[in-house]
């Protein structure tokens, strides 16, 4: 029997930004997923509506599972507005996490922004630090307020700019990690993909995964100390990127592309 492979890859800057590549990525992926030996999931900081609406308009390719809102909600198929997130991960993320406490986190920094309504959750504290004096500091901040709740909360820093405050057992990382065990996938078998620091914890739950050659500075930084072998840097930007590093890991059989 043919090995299944498990694909968990971000969405913006990740699959998006080159919209020929990811077409030519997106039907590789379905030929795999209708063969049966493909688990694709979307892993991102969108919401759901976000991600159906980049299914019919900006060509991502359909997923087995969708974690949104950076892993705080899971969603499996049919997949569409009406859709609610997985209870069980749900249940378990309410349970751990005050949003009233994880706001007051926030408390005082000079510059902070909160984020849309619709991206700040019952399990998702989201706001922009690009307008602090020093975004940075500010990030490292927060993160020691947090840190004597680490049992309870995880500070999730993208971008110079997004910074989420998340119950400690979520994050696109675990998020990933439930689904293998609750669909019995092989854990030795899943690939994930990334340009930014919310896809760093996918990165350290999983022994292979592709930096596509426009990550940020902070993704390429851990990749580089989790070692050589681990992690593929892409050549190529975006969906390219992705599908180099699948014929690496040979997820995907190697084109003459020379990719
Ligand atoms: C996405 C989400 C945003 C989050 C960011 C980083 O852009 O929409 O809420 O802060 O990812 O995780």
């Amino acid at each position: 029997m043919p090995m299944r492979w498990t694909v968990a890859s971000d969405v913006d800057g990740t699959l998006t930004g080159d919209r020929a590549a990811l077409d030519r990525l997106a039907a590789r992926l379905q030929k795999l997923r209708r063969a049966g030996t493909l688990f694709l999931i979307l892993s991102t900081g969108r919401r759901l509506e976000q991600v159906v609406s980049g299914m019919a308009e900006e060509g991502l390719p359909e997923p087995d599972a969708v974690l949104c809102q950076v892993g705080t909600e899971i969603y499996v198929p049919p997949l569409s507005l009406a859709s609610r997130p997985l209870g069980a991960w749900r249940e378990r993320l309410l349970a751990e996490y005050s949003r009233d406490e994880a706001v007051s986190f926030l408390e005082g920094i000079e510059g902070l922004v909160m984020q849309p309504d619709v991206f700040n959750t019952e399990l998702k504290t989201s706001c922009f630090l690009d307008g602090c004096p020093d975004p940075d500091g500010a990030a490292a901040e927060i993160r020691r307020r947090v840190e004597p709740h680490s049992g309870a909360y995880q500070v999730v820093w993208s971008s110079g700019r997004d910074l989420d405050i998340l119950p400690a057992s979520s994050g696109k990382g675990k998020a990933i990690r439930f689904l293998v065990e609750s669909r019995g996938l092989d854990a030795n078998r899943v690939v994930v993909a990334g340009d930014t620091g919310n896809d760093a914890a996918m990165f350290e739950q999983f022994g292979m995964g592709v930096v596509v050659a426009n990550a940020k500075s902070e993704l390429v930084a851990l990749a580089q100390s989790l070692g050589e072998g681990r992690v593929y840097r892409a050549r190529q930007p975006y969906a390219a990127g992705v599908e180099e590093g699948l014929e690496h890991f040979r997820v995907l059989p190697a084109t003459s592309s020379g990719a």
